[in-house]
């Protein structure tokens, strides 16, 4: 028999055989992620949920995600599509393009995404739009600033999902007045969580990552739009971090789109004396804010760590899509305002940092919840047609 014969044949075993063994079809694509996807895909296989892993490729660099498969143990995707760096319409058309025919072929009861990025709105559309059952992970979190693209990716997602699963309680009373059936939700925890409890025995000394020892340091991320595309405000942020770093030294992974604009404003002098760093792997960054004084952030997965941890953290936003981090836990939101961030640093430095408390349910068992949940809600949900979907 011809190669190409032969190959075509195998190739349609293979689908006929993905088709009748993919349950659920989960996806990642940029950083924050990968932590969040570890522990269902970890779960799904505890509990003989047949699973698939799509990485939609919108983190490529070695250091924004193949590291993060490394570290965490997340198994080689099934799917990649490659789809790297664009506009937000671009990279989102992209993802959907490049996902239909892979969800085509697999053929799963259901598509899990998690998360708020730009991969996890896409695959959730194309699902919908097919009849294919969305289960989103982190759902119901708002900050109530539709200037943050997450903020749009979060709302369509949850409207879009017919089985939603909450970090915090809050997040439930946002899908209601959503008009989303709490039927749908389920509180389970914090998927992060699991990640992190899982490897903190394994986490990085900050003094192997940075290569000298301090007596007490400050982590900075900084990243978002709204603090880093704008050069009088980033300027301005970099101004009182130097004073900062004067009083304890400054420790900032850099994230390549912060990179990209300190360079192209001609504000890379600020940087000088700070330890920067390139974006970091998962355990060397958890290494880094575990041993932290303080942690200055604009990242939402960062607020629930350092509440995890128990370590202060001063957020650099005007609000939160994660509140209980700041009624629970150690956060303080501070804003891109230098007054307010010098006050609540000199706060923190006396003393007066939040010590805070382990929320509900952050207990290291969210994913397992997530699994023991869809090992009954699979069978019912295929049971019924995908357009009749339960309102
Ligand atoms: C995205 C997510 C955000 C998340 C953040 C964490 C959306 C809308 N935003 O924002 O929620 O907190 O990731 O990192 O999905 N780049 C690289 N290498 C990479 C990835 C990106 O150099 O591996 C560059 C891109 O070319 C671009 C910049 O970094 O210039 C921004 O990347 P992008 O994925 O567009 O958005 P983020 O700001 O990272």
């Amino acid at each position: 028999m011809p190669v190409t014969q032969t190959k075509a044949r195998l190739m349609a075993a293979t689908s006929r055989i993905e088709r009748i063994m993919t349950q659920v079809l989960c996806i990642a694509g940029a950083r924050p992620n990968f932590m969040k996807i570890a522990p269902v895909m970890a779960a799904l296989r505890e509990t003989g949920i047949a699973a698939q892993l799509l990485h939609t490729g919108q983190h490529y660099d070695a250091a924004m995600s193949d590291g993060f498969f490394a570290d965490l143990g997340i198994p080689h995707p099934d799917h990649h599509l490659e789809v790297g760096s664009g506009s937000h319409a671009v990279q989102t058309a992209e993802v959907m393009k490049r996902f239909e025919p892979v969800l085509d072929q697999v053929q799963p009861q259901a598509v899990l995404v998690v998360g708020d990025v730009n991969s996890t709105i896409a695959c959730a559309l194309v699902a919908a739009k097919r009849g294919v059952r969305v289960i989103h992970v982190e759902a119901g979190l708002r900050s109530y600033d539709r200037t943050m693209p997450e903020e749009i990716n979060r709302v369509l997602t949850d409207q879009i999902s017919d089985l939603l699963f909450t970090t915090e309680k809050s997040a439930l009373v946002n899908l209601v007045r959503e008009g989303i059936d709490p039927a749908r939700v389920q509180f389970v925890g914090n998927v992060m969580i699991d990640t992190l409890h899982r490897n903190l025995a394994r986490a990085v000394p900050a003094q192997q990552t940075l290569g000298i020892t301090l007596e007490a340091y400050a982590v900075l991320t900084l990243h978002r739009p709204s603090n880093v595309d704008d050069p009088v405000i980033l300027s301005a942020l970099l101004d009182v971090i130097a004073e900062i770093h004067r009083r304890v030294p400054v420790v900032m992974p850099l994230h390549p789109r912060t990179r990209g604009n300190i360079e192209k404003f001609g504000l890379s002098a600020k940087l000088d004396g700070l330890h920067v760093l390139p974006p970091l792997g998962y355990l060397e960054m958890l290494g880094l804010m575990r041993d932290a004084k303080l942690v200055l952030t604009d990242s939402g997965g960062i607020q629930e760590e350092t509440t995890a941890l128990g370590v202060p953290c001063l957020t650099l936003r005007d609000n939160t899509e994660r509140p209980i981090t700041l009624v629970e836990g150690t956060n303080t939101l501070v804003g891109p305002d230098p007054t307010a961030i010098r006050a609540a640093f000199d706060e923190v430095m006396a003393g007066g940092g939040k010590t805070g408390r382990i929320p509900e349910y952050w207990d290291g068992r969210a994913a397992l919840r997530i699994a023991h949940a869809l090992q009954s809600w699979l069978p019912q949900a295929a049971s019924c047609s995908p357009h009749s979907k339960a309102a």
